[in-house]
């Protein structure tokens, strides 16, 4: 049993990134999902909210905790204590950025390895950025999204 680290950006957390997380938490003794801090994408939601949003959709998995991070992630990964990162694959468009993402990492940080959940079919086309472009034109995001960070949308959208 291992302590797993899951990182991203998660601005914000989708259906699909908590699919992930559950079987994560199935799967290891405990998961730290790691929220990158300084992203250069200018995410729509602060750190501090992303991690609240996150802390709100996982409150019923005991195993699973919540940080904030910056730097390198393996140097976040050390410090957790980490065993292994888990990335979730979609698509075969993941995988090339994916393995350049695992391969350097394991170049600069030999004892981290990352392990691939092929996500739920049913989210196998999800992401953050193409549910905010939803909801930026007023669509319909509660199909992709929990209600209440589905609520947190779009009233960012609307301030
Ligand atoms: O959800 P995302 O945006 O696809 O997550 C990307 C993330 C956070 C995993 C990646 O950008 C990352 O690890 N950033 C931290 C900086 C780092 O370690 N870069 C070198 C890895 S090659």
């Amino acid at each position: 049993m291992a302590t797993a680290v899951y990182p991203g950006s998660f601005d914000p957390v989708t259906l699909g990134h908590q699919d992930i997380i559950e079987r994560s938490s199935k799967i290891m003794e405990k998961v730290i999902v790691g929220v990158l801090r300084n992203n250069s994408k200018s995410p729509l939601f602060s750190v501090k909210e992303r991690v609240n949003m996150l802390l709100d959709v996982t409150s019923h998995l005991p195993n699973v905790e919540v940080r904030a991070f910056d730097g390198l992630l393996v140097d976040f990964v050390r410090q957790c204590r980490g065993d292994v990162i888990i990335r979730g694959l979609r698509a075969i468009t993941d995988f090339e950025y994916e393995l350049q993402l695992s391969q350097t990492n394991r170049v600069i940080a030999p004892e981290v390895d990352t392990i691939f959940l092929t996500t739920n079919l049913k989210y196998s086309y999800l992401s953050s950025s193409i549910v905010k472009e939803i909801a930026m034109y007023h669509g319909d995001i509660s199909a992709f999204l929990h209600p209440d960070i589905a609520h947190k949308v779009r009233e960012k959208m609307e301030a």
